[in-house]
């Protein structure tokens, strides 16, 4: 269907749908960062569902709806339902600092979203103050109560390790994922934007190494999600670890995923500059033949793989806007 220059099908849409957050995460967004892409050059949701249209016709399974803050675009929940309707699609999950999850939570659940990332990367309330500039942290928990109670069953946290700062709260992160039943993810920082760089990012494996022993995991085949993380599973099945390491060991070769901007940007790498401009050509009212025909050009743009590691001050777009 959708393949790329380098035999990689791409069947994974991220769509950004803002690029506002509420928090201001250290390896994310500089505290105070106020700019963000002007409202006018914002895709209406339509324009969204329309490109997302155009890669399920092409072959597209998963939708990703991400931002920024994603529960901050309103209508949210009814493009979540067009997205959910749209054939081919077997997988819409939702990316989220779950700051408002508590309101959302039944909407989405019923509009067809199956699948929860929540954000979160410490327990403690001043430790997540400190790292997001926001005393978030019974909000984020009463979001994840609601998610649970709305019917969402596969929930991940997806905590960012830095050390000195949340390095200490793995292993009780752990325990709180066992106690709910929720999938641990962690994620190595990646460079991106000036604050991304400067992020104390870590190197898993040896975090592997000693969740390893304490929880007795066994590596686990099967690829929960459709994406690059490794999972583990203890021997009593009740923790299940998934590990994202786009810097110790990258996972390029098997990308599957390209991201839409909220201005209507295609990013066709996270670590790379090769995007295509989709805006332009939905505001001249294109057909949908001469949008897929855009995608497919777009798609040969892709890179063969991100550079993190050989040029860590390469990327200046911030997560947020790239889509995270
Ligand atoms: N490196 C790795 N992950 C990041 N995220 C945001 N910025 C970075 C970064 N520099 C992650 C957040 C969130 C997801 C949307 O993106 O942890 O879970
Ligand atoms: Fe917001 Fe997510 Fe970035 Fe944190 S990581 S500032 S929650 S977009």
């Amino acid at each position: 269907m959708l393949s790329d220059h380098f035999g990689r099908s791409v069947e994974y849409l991220r769509l950004s749908i803002t690029d506002r957050c509420d928090l201001r995460c250290s390896y994310c967004l500089p505290k105070g960062f106020k700019n963000f892409e002007e409202p006018a050059h914002w895709l209406s949701l339509d324009e969204m569902a329309r490109v997302a249209a155009a890669f399920a016709r092409m072959g597209a399974k998963h939708i990703r709806l991400t931002g920024g803050e994603p529960l901050l675009r309103r209508g949210l929940s009814e493009l979540a339902a067009r997205l959910a309707r749209l054939p081919g699609v077997s997988d819409l999950s939702l990316s989220t600092n779950a700051t408002q999850l508590d309101r959302h939570a039944d909407a989405l659940f019923r509009a067809g979203v199956n699948r929860l990332n929540v954000s979160l990367d410490s327990l403690r309330s001043d430790c997540v103050a400190q790292l997001t500039g926001s005393n978030c942290l019974p909000r984020v928990r009463a979001g994840l109560a609601a998610a649970r109670a709305a019917g969402f069953e596969n929930i991940k946290i997806n905590m960012v390790p830095l050390q000195g700062v949340n390095d200490g709260d793995i292993e009780a992160m752990a325990e709180f994922c066992i106690a709910h039943g929720f999938i641990l993810r962690l994620i190595e920082a990646m460079p991106m934007g000036h604050i991304g760089q400067r992020a104390a990012g870590m190197d898993l494996r040896p975090v592997l190494e000693r969740l390893r022993q304490r929880f007795d995991l066994h590596p686990l085949s099967l690829n929960l999600g459709g994406g690059p993380a490794r999972y583990w599973r203890s021997r009593d099945n009740r923790f299940t670890l998934g590990l994202i390491t786009p810097i110790s060991q990258h996972f390029c070769a098997s990308c599957n995923r390209v991201r839409l901007a909220v201005d209507g940007t295609l990013y066709l790498c996270l670590g790379q500059e090769q995007r295509f401009e989709l805006r332009p050509l939905l505001r001249a009212g294109c057909s949908d033949a001469e949008l897929e025909a855009a995608i497919r050009e777009a798609i040969e743009l892709k890179p063969e793989k991100h550079e993190f590691a050989q040029a860590p001050v390469k990327m200046m777009r911030f997560m947020s806007q790239t889509g995270g």
